[in-house]
């Protein structure tokens, strides 16, 4: 028997359910926020990702499904979708036009990690990429719309927020954090001496517990910030108390890819385990230009399916559509006629045996019809057909013509 590969999933009929559930609900709220649907390719080069969530990233240096195809190109299956929508938005030259553009987008994503719980190596996101407005106002939009999409899907959050500031107070602030982490060096985890050289401020967000202990008095960026990004963060903070959004401000969220300025955000959950990561995002004013388009400030977000599809509270099932069924061999053909009409406004069970009353109720149930239709001798006689409203357990029996 061949088994799918480790960290990657079937999505069973039940799961889909849910899946397609969460993916309508969070497409519904996104359009009424004024955003439209993008899909762009699986594969990429290899280049984009590079130079957009950074080499030194986990994800570029270590957890990308990368390979050279027959053509001899260094491609890769995305790790996330923010990169492709930029690309695609620099690519159709949307970055020249002077209106402001919203997109969102769902699909899979690949990260060669160490599969765990809520961990998967193809894994789904929901995302959300604005472009084009350099208002806090609109990472207070995005972080409400992520609210707005957890709470019709009944799921509890905890959201974090912090200021990755910008070109003008992050240098500094970096300086100044590796001259802290230099002098407790040989106390770091490995991982972590490492990324003092390529990626100092991954050093804040490292999971092993003496590093944490000793970062407790690293300076903060969030005390550093330059005057502008400090009045946004100061107003955005001031938004969520006004609307009565909970959050916490986590000076240590930095985000594991290197576009981010200003507001990066997470959105947890206490009821999945140690992935509790349930969406992310903040701004990326400068992507838009590292990869050749004019300057254009873009903010964003994206949900990760797989981990809220165990804490979706899905809506009741209500019975749907007609059961048809046979009590007479001869009776069976007529079925397909009535089958026909009644496809084009819902949805219909043909069973294709011939079956005793009791049988062919259970088969209703089965399937959650909400009428269940059978053609017995009489029936068959007489041109009708016996209907049954199984919610209000109404029965009739009536001609075809009327049915
Ligand atoms: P991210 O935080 O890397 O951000 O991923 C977003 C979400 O995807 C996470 O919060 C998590 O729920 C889910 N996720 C990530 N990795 C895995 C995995 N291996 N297995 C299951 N779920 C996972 C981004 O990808 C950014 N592109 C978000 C963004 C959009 N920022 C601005 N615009």
């Amino acid at each position: 028997m061949i088994n799918p590969l480790r960290g990657m999933k079937d999505l069973t009929f039940e799961e889909s359910q849910r899946f397609n559930f969460i993916i309508k609900t969070a497409s519904t709220i996104a359009k009424r926020y004024g955003y439209g649907y993008i899909e762009t390719p699986i594969l990429e080069e290899t280049a984009l990702f590079k130079r957009s969530v950074g080499d030194s990233s986990d994800i570029v240096s270590k957890e990308m499904y990368q390979f050279e195809d027959k053509g001899g190109n260094d491609v890769c299956m995305r790790p996330e979708g923010t990169a492709g929508v930029v690309r695609s938005f620099v690519h159709a030259k949307l970055d020249r036009q002077p209106v402001k553009q919203k997109f969102y987008y769902y699909g899979p994503m690949f990260r060669y990690e160490r599969p765990q719980k809520g961990r998967l190596r193809e894994f789904h996101q929901f995302g959300c990429e604005s472009f084009g407005e350099a208002s806090v106002y609109e990472d207070f939009t995005l972080i409400t719309m992520i609210g707005q999409i957890f709470e019709a899907l009944g799921i509890g959050f905890d959201l974090q927020i912090n200021s990755l500031g910008c070109p003008s107070c992050m240098p500094p602030y970096k300086k100044n954090l590796v001259g802290f982490l230099t002098e407790i060096k040989e106390a770091l985890c490995e991982d972590c001496n490492r990324r003092i050289d390529t990626n100092p401020i991954r050093v804040l967000d490292c999971k092993n517990k003496t590093c944490q202990s000793l970062l407790t008095n690293s300076p903060k960026l969030i005390d550093n910030l330059c005057d502008e990004c400090d009045m946004d963060f100061t107003k955005l903070t001031t938004l969520l108390d006004n609307a009565g959004i909970h959050y916490k401000i986590d000076t240590n969220l930095v985000r594991g890819l290197d576009y981010y300025n200003k507001t990066a955000f997470e959105f947890v959950s206490n009821d999945i385990g140690s992935q509790s990561a349930i969406a992310g995002g903040g701004r990326y004013d400068k992507l838009v230009e590292f990869l050749d388009g004019k300057p254009t400030p873009a903010v964003g977000f994206a949900i990760g399916i797989e981990r809220i599809m165990e804490l979706v509270q899905m809506p009741e099932e209500t019975r749907e559509g007609i059961y048809l069924g046979a009590m007479a061999e001869d009776a069976v053909e007529k079925l397909f006629a009535i089958a026909a009409t009644k496809r084009k406004e819902t949805k219909v069970t043909v069973e294709y045996n011939t079956k005793g009353f009791k049988s062919h109720m259970k088969g209703a149930d089965k399937v959650n019809a909400r009428y269940a239709v059978l053609i017995g001798e009489d029936e068959l006689a007489n041109g009708t057909v016996w209907v049954k409203d199984l919610e209000s357990k109404e029965e009739k029996t009536i001609t075809v013509e009327a049915f």
